[in-house]
């Protein structure tokens, strides 16, 4: 690739390093799979996007995944993986002219581990608030693939996430007066990572994202959410993070591959009124070199229950290092106020 190009793609968000919010668009539901990235791709440049993407390729994925992954999908992306996943990965491989393989092989990606934060909080009239962080590589490419979309179901928002562009799963979503989801990596031996990721993928266990987005898809409520995301087999250990619209509905779950490994809920009645997830088991002490659990921890007492809310919850993942210069984007939300997910672009560290 033209390393000349890759700069100058870069340089609009090099020259002044300020918080701003991305775009947001529409994605309609009603459109078959292989049509819906459409509209929301004719916003950008091809031939940079492109090489935006071989880049995180590049870099993220060992070659032998690649290797399997990219003929395979040609040949049999249907039998590889579900609706809409499969025709929404084909369609925006046609519109970009890509390999269908580079584009599920994308998708994988970004499954590897991602630093987070995560905080569900409830206030003292029993409003739950849902914000995060999410942290990654080369945050000055994703800053610019960064969007929030409304899935368009029969001319209503279904739901709401925020993601990468090319990306079909979702790490941070919300339907509206149900409940809110996000999602941060679990923290695991890498060397093993992609070769545990791949063969639970054969075995057709779920990406990790995909399943958050069919919660927001198809589960009317935070019991039916949290059942899902307790149970449904995944291909990588990870933290589900999730608020709802009632009194002490917000919960941590710890997942392993198989199943649950551990549900946290908030307890207001006895004090907790907030939990805190970043990347480590949360009856675990954070490696001090990487702890954002105890600043973020500090700042939500110094808030206190009765002044939390979308704003304050905003300053609080903006404390440094719960904010860090891999910050891409904070999202903050509430399933009873849906009106209220807002997400910024994170650059001013
Ligand atoms: C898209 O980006 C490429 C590379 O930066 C550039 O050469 C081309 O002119 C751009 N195309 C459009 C339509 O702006
Ligand atoms: C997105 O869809 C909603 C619901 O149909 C509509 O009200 C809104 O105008 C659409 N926004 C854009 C930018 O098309
Ligand atoms: C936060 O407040 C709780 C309850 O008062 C206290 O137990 C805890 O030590 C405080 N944590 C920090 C990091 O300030």
């Amino acid at each position: 690739m033209s390393w000349l190009r890759f700069l100058v793609f870069l340089a609009p968000c090099l020259s002044h390093a300020k918080d701003y919010d991305p775009p947001r668009y529409n994605l309609s539901l009603d459109l078959p799979p292989e049509q819906r990235w459409q509209p929301v791709l004719r916003h950008y440049n091809y031939t940079e996007v492109k090489e935006a993407m071989h880049y995180v390729l590049d870099i993220t994925l060992p070659k032998w995944v690649h290797a399997i992954i990219r003929p395979l999908a040609e040949v049999e992306l249907a039998f590889l993986i579900r609706e809409p996943y499969a025709g929404e990965i084909k369609g925006i491989a046609r519109t970009l002219g890509s390999n269908v393989g580079d584009i599920l092989a994308l998708n994988l990606c970004y499954e590897a581990t991602a630093f987070c934060t995560s905080i569900i909080a409830q206030d003292d009239k029993g409003n739950v608030y849902h914000g995060r962080n999410l942290d990654y590589n080369f945050p000055d490419i994703l800053r610019k693939l960064t969007m929030d979309l409304d899935f368009i179901q029969n001319g209503k928002v279904a739901y709401t996430g925020t993601t990468f562009l090319g990306y079909v799963g979702l790490w941070t979503g919300q339907r509206p007066y149900r409940f809110t989801v996000s999602g941060d990596a679990r923290v695991q031996d890498e060397g093993e990572w992609w070769k545990n990721a791949i063969s639970a993928f054969f075995k057709r266990s779920s990406p990790v994202s995909w399943l958050v987005r069919d919660a927001l898809n198809d589960d009317n409520n935070f019991e039916a959410a949290a059942l899902r995301l307790s149970k449904t087999p995944i291909i990588a250990e990870t933290y589900y993070i999730m608020g709802g619209t009632q009194p002490k509905e917000g919960l941590v779950i710890t997942r392993n591959r198989d199943g649950p490994a551990d549900l946290w809920p908030l307890d207001p009645l006895n004090g907790a009124w907030f939990r805190v997830e970043t990347n480590y088991d949360h009856w675990t002490t954070p490696p001090p070199f990487d702890d954002r659990r105890s600043p973020a921890i500090e700042a939500l007492n110094a808030t206190g229950q009765a002044n939390i809310n979308t704003d304050s919850l905003y300053k609080v993942l903006s404390v440094k290092p719960v904010m860090n210069l891999n910050t891409i984007y904070t999202t903050v939300m509430s399933a009873a106020t849906p009106e209220k997910y807002s997400t910024r672009i994170r650059n001013e560290v």
